[in-house]
């Protein structure tokens, strides 16, 4: 993981705005991130994909902005990934403002642990993040699509994402096309996004206990 971190490293130039993801991964890359920053006396901005990564940023004493015109490079987790670049994400729940922060950016850097390798995502739960209005009919339209859905939970309550929305979880056995299936899950009314990634993604950093690799 160290290592695949210090190459992330490379992605933090001077003067720019960085898309910065959420998860554990991420968690852990920050502070490695913040002693590049300093030792390398670097002027960054961060658009932050989530509520909690935008505390840990200002708590390291980096400045977070909440709008740009640009982002340049935007580096986050994945839940599943494939050699051919396309991920799901989502499994924080963070999944609007990381499709977001994420699309916009001129780059966007993926780093996970190779366990998280996929060969397509039969039975991989895909988080579908959907208005609270009339929930249940947007939850039925989802099954139609042969979906087996699963209102994701937090301590015994409905999860409400930090845009003030539920996440409900679709798993197929064979899902399809990615993006066919994107396209199938937005048109459902009541579907804000999916965590299907599957666009422009620059390099996927893949990492294990000896070392990573990377795809793109
Ligand atoms: C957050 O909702 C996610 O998209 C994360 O980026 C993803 O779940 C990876 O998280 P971990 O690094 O914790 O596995």
């Amino acid at each position: 993981m160290e290592k695949a971190f210090e190459y992330l490293n490379h992605y933090i130039e001077d003067g720019s705005i960085i898309g910065m993801g959420s998860g554990t991964t991420i968690e852990k890359y920050l502070p490695v991130m913040k002693a590049h920053i300093d030792a390398s006396d670097l002027s960054v901005r961060f658009l932050s994909t989530s509520l909690k990564t935008e505390r840990a940023l200002q708590d390291l004493g980096l400045t977070v902005i909440h709008d740009a015109e640009t982002v340049d490079t935007a580096i986050d987790g994945a839940d599943q990934f494939t050699k051919n670049c396309i991920a799901v994400k989502g499994g924080g729940g963070s999944l609007l403002r990381e499709k977001q922060v994420d699309y916009f950016a001129d780059r966007l850097v993926l780093v996970a642990h190779e366990d998280k390798e996929v060969e397509g995502f039969d039975g991989v739960p895909i988080p579908v993040e959907i208005n609270q209005y009339l929930y249940r009919m947007t939850r039925r339209l989802l099954e139609a699509t042969g979906a087996v859905t699963e209102m994701r939970m937090a301590e015994g309550s409905s999860f409400i994402t930090d845009n003030g929305n539920y996440i409900i979880d679709c798993t197929y056995n064979t899902p399809g096309d990615p993006d066919e299936l994107h396209q199938e899950l937005v048109n459902i009314p009541g579907v804000v996004e999916t965590g299907i990634f599957n666009c422009h993604i620059k390099e996927i950093v893949s990492f294990n206990e000896q070392g990573f690799k990377t795809y793109n």
